[in-house]
């Protein structure tokens, strides 16, 4: 298809797995569609462009021109999440505006320019000021996104900061949420985070239009919720990954093919997989009570540890001698996996996670049942939404996680039958592949997507 041929798109994403994944997810369906795409990415986190030869990247710089990356100093490795965004928010404010002037200079027909939803102060001047098109990726759910919006009416509710006493409440404002799982997080800087967490929102109200990686049979009160709220078109347009033209290449690495053998040799259904995303962190003692948990559970388990994963350690040094052998072939630690590849694996019985969006989405779309543990933000939202909307996965509290529950639940997981489980992951598994058929919801979403982005006066703002 060649809609959107000699037009290009610029994008702007955040430095993160989860939100780079989902908008080089996006390029590629843009590229299908026969735009160009340029992506501006911070030198920090700067991906290797050889393994995305479809889009031209560029780099821009940090603003401290010819000093140390102030990203990569002592002082923002201490930082928590919240203060990093902040650092990153500021650090890339002028080089972006320098870095959009320069893209847009370069003659071509730049139809807009589609950006992370946490930039947002960063890319609405300077779009502005160039007379480009702001459209925002939204990379969480839509559900989440609705909680956050909600925020400034549950503040003046006083459901925040969040009190011990009501952890369980149903906040009625924002059902079937309770109070614990408002889209908070553990931070240094709370107003800094409410801050992040409104503009996002405004943002997205100032733009153009909004791109949901999400489908309309599985958050369709959320986006009439959304649309209601909002002036601007909404376009669910997900799962991103499962677009026909294979978004991702299979990039596979020798760690890759050692995985997929090992869960060539196990059982149908049997392997817990257990990943916590690419972000969060967790202490020694949960470290070792997961260990313990798995191991009693008597499961098979493919566990990716990442490095720094468990603070104030390397890898795997904190668990007891020995404890790695007497697993042996039983469980498997890895520090990364292919994990589209391993959610798609037949051997997978189970998907022990934090519930980030993009593995929400990703295990939906391959049927497996989920073990959820949210850890921070809107992990939180999607965790209440599998196990109490969808009711596609069990609920295991970080703060109730101790080797006994963990047994428990890992085994129950996999016997459990007649629950009901398995049958509304496939349900769910079946209506995200027909979203994508020709006439499916998010097929015709992407059309009217692209007939509305070609619609934009080329480097012009609507008046
Ligand atoms: C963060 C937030 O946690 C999430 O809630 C938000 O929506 C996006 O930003 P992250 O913690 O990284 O993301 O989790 P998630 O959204 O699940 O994204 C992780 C991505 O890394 C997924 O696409 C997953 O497939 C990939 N991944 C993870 C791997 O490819 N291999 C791994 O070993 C682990």
């Amino acid at each position: 298809m060649e809609e959107g041929k000699g037009r290009k798109i610029i994008m702007f994403p955040l430095p993160f797995v989860g939100h780079f994944n989902p908008m080089i997810q996006l390029a590629r369906i843009f590229h299908h569609r026969g735009f160009s795409v340029t992506i501006l990415h911070t030198s920090f986190n700067f991906p290797d462009p050889s393994h995305y030869p479809l889009f031209t990247f560029r780099t821009i710089p940090h603003n401290n021109a010819g000093g140390e990356d102030p990203m990569t100093q002592p002082d923002a490795s201490s930082m928590d999440l919240v203060a990093f965004i902040r650092l990153l928010r500021q650090t890339y404010a002028e080089p972006f505006r320098q870095s959009l002037a320069a893209e847009v200079g370069r003659g071509e027909t730049v139809c807009c320019l589609v950006y992370d939803a946490v930039w947002v102060r960063n890319t609405e001047v300077a779009a502005e000021e160039l007379g480009i098109r702001r459209m925002v990726l939204i990379t969480q759910g839509v559900a989440s996104f609705c909680a956050f919006a909600a925020l400034p009416l549950l503040r003046d509710k006083n459901y925040l900061p969040i009190q011990a006493s009501r952890l369980d409440e149903l906040v009625t404002e924002v059902p079937p949420l309770k109070v614990k799982d408002l889209p908070v997080m553990e931070t240094n800087e709370p107003e800094e985070f409410y801050l992040v967490a409104t503009d996002m929102v405004k943002g997205a109200n100032s733009s153009s239009g909004v791109i949901c990686n999400t489908f309309e049979d599985l958050e369709r009160l959320s986006l009439m919720d959304i649309s209601s709220r909002s002036q601007v078109p909404i376009f669910p347009i997900g799962p991103f990954h499962k677009h026909r033209d294979r978004v991702l290449p299979m990039m596979k690495n020798i760690e890759d093919h050692v995985t997929t053998n090992w869960l060539n040799k196990q059982e149908p259904q049997s392997v817990i997989y257990v990943s916590f995303g690419s972000l969060a962190d967790i202490e020694e003692k949960e470290f070792l009570e997961i260990a313990w948990g798995l191991r009693n559970s008597e499961r098979p388990f493919l566990w990716v540890v990442r490095p720094g994963f468990v603070r104030g350690t390397e890898w795997l040094e904190a668990l007891p001698s020995g404890f790695v052998e007497n697993i042996g072939q039983k469980g498997k630690f890895v520090k990364w996996v292919n994990q589209l590849e391993v959610l798609a694996h037949s051997a997978v019985g189970a998907f022990w996670t934090h519930c980030g969006w993009n593995s929400t989405l990703e295990s939906i779309c391959e049927g497996v049942p989920m073990i959820c543990t949210p850890c921070f933000t809107d992990q939180f939202v999607n965790a209440r939404y599998i196990v109490d909307v969808w009711r596609i996965g069990i609920e295991l509290e970080r703060t109730k996680m101790d080797r006994k529950e963990i047994e428990r639940v890992l085994r129950s997981i996999i016997l459990k039958e007649g629950d009901g489980i398995r049958e509304m992951c496939s349900e769910l598994k079946e209506r995200a592949n027909v979203c994508l058929r020709k006439d499916g919801s998010s097929s015709k979403y992407l059309d009217k997507l692209v007939n509305y982005v070609l619609s934009f006066d080329s480097n012009a703002l609507a008046s």
